[in-house]
C-alpha cells in the first residue's frame, strides 16, 4: 500500500520559479489516495469535540465537507468575496503580493459553538488565521485546524500559536 505523501505530484517553477507546488490533484484522482487523505485527516481529528466544520473556497470544500458527513455535523462555507447570498462579515487578508477578502455567513455560527476548521494546505497561514478571525468575530470558538499539508518552511504554524493545528504531510 502507497503512503499518503506518495500520491502528492510535486511541481518544480510552479506558478513561478524557485516555487515547489505540492499537487492535490493528483491525490483526489486516485480513489486509494482520495480514501486514505480523508482517512488520514479524520484520525487526526477523532479525538476533537465540535459544533461545524467550516472550510474555505475552494479546495478547503474538497476536504471540509467529507469529515462533516463522517462526523455527522454541519459544512459551513468561507467563500471570496461577492460569492455568498444572505448577510456576511468579511474579513482580508495578505496574499503574496497584495491582499483578498473572504467572507462567512452571518447566522452561520451561534456564539460559543465549538469550530473545527479544514483546508487543503496551510502555507503562509494568512488564508487560515483570516478564516480564524471571521469565526471568532461571530462568537464560535476554534477547537482545531486540520490540513492535507504543511509547508513548514512558510511559517504558517507561528501564525496560529494558541490553536490546535494538525497536518497529514508537512513539508521542511
Ligand atoms: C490556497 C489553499 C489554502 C491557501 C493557503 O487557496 O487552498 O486555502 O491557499 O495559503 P496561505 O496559507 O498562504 O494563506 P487559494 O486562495 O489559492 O484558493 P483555491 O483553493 O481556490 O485555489
Ligand atoms: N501547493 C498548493 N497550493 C499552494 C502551494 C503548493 O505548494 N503553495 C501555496 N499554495
Amino acid at each position: 500500500m502507497k503512503k499518503l505523501e506518495e500520491y502528492v505530484r510535486c511541481i518544480p517553477d510552479f506558478p513561478e520559479e524557485g516555487v515547489m507546488f505540492r499537487d492535490v490533484t493528483s491525490v483526489l484522482q486516485d480513489a486509494d489516495g482520495l480514501h486514505l487523505a480523508i482517512d488520514t485527516m479524520q484520525e487526526l481529528v477523532k479525538d476533537l469535540d465540535f459544533d461545524i466544520v467550516v472550510g474555505p473556497e475552494s479546495r478547503g470544500f474538497i476536504f471540509g465537507t467529507p469529515i462533516a458527513y463522517n462526523n455527522h455535523k454541519p459544512f459551513v462555507l468561507i467563500r471570496k468575496k461577492g460569492k455568498l447570498p444572505c448577510e456576511t462579515v468579511s474579513m482580508e487578508y495578505e496574499l503574496e503580493y497584495g491582499t483578498a477578502v473572504i467572507e462567512i455567513h452571518k447566522d452561520a455560527i451561534m456564539p460559543g459553538q465549538k469550530i473545527l476548521i479544514v483546508d487543503d494546505l496551510i502555507a503562509t497561514g494568512g488564508t487560515t488565521e483570516a478564516m480564524i478571525r471571521l469565526v471568532e468575530s461571530l462568537g464560535g470558538e476554534v477547537v482545531g485546524v486540520v490540513v492535507l499539508m504543511e509547508l513548514a518552511g512558510l511559517k504558517g504554524r507561528e501564525k496560529l500559536k494558541g490553536y490546535r493545528l494538525e497536518s497529514a504531510i508537512c513539508y521542511e
